[in-house]
């Protein structure tokens, strides 16, 4: 579902990524592990269009980019869960997941609506879904935040340290919702410093040193 191919990145003369290369397949989850600076959050910057790469490849279900000018192919197809969850705080629960769907990708409001409801059900927030983000727990609010990354059905879901500022009972509910992303089908990728999150959620870890990719595990397997 998601091809990386030799991608490089460099700031200024600084070189942080070297050519890493990797795959995740549809209802597979990747982990992201690897020291501070190592090149984790610029790689998956690369990988939603919010970087551009130097040079390399993102393939996402056969469609080929080679460069973030195309970024544009792979419009909604890329999720990102950010750190700060980045809601509107103006808008309920509900309004929050159908507005890019609605006023950025023309669907349908009912119908985006219907697709809403099932996903605040799938994080389990049916109950919330018209009050507004500053009423709810962090925990809540990151679970709102998922719900809105998937209501354009993407293909590919991208997290930047989901579990940093959760404790272990929401930890667990996000390790949940990532298992019912991946029952539909989706990619998904994750950076996290947590083992043990990783070590629930993982079927593949890619350890990224110094902008190389050192080492894969197929978790399955062990
Ligand atoms: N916009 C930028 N301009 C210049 N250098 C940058 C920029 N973004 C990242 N870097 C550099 O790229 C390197 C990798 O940063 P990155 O944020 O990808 O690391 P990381 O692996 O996510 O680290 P952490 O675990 O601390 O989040 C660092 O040396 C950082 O200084
Ligand atoms: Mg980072």
């Amino acid at each position: 579902m998601l091809k990386v191919i030799d991608l490089k990145k460099s700031f200024n003369k600084e070189e942080v990524l070297k050519g890493i290369s990797f795959e995740v397949d549809a209802g597979e989850t990747a982990v992201i592990l690897g020291k501070s600076g190592a090149g984790k959050t610029t790689l998956i910057r690369c990988i939603n269009g919010l970087e551009t790469f130097d040079s390399g490849k993102i393939v996402v279900d056969d469609i080929e980019i080679t460069n973030t000018s195309e970024m544009k192919k792979l419009r909604g197809q890329i999720g990102m869960v950010f750190q700060n969850f980045n809601l509107f705080p103006h808008l309920t629960v509900l309004e929050n997941i159908i507005e890019s769907p609605v006023n950025v990708f023309g669907k349908n409001k009912e119908e985006a609506t219907k697709i809403a409801l099932d996903l605040l059900d799938m994080v389990d927030l049916s109950d919330k879904k018209d009050m507004y983000p500053f009423q709810l727990s962090g925990g809540q609010q990151q679970r709102v935040a998922i719900a809105r990354s998937c209501a354009l059905m993407p293909k590919v879901l991208c997290f930047d340290e989901p579990t940093s500022a959760l404790d272990y009972e929401n930890i667990k509910k996000i390790e949940e919702v990532i298992q019912k992303c991946k029952n539909r089908g989706m990619a998904v990728l994750i950076i996290t410093h947590d083992r043990a999150f990783s070590k629930e959620v993982a079927d593949k870890i890619i350890y990224i040193k110094e902008g190389l990719l050192v080492e894969e595990i197929d978790t399955d397997a062990q």
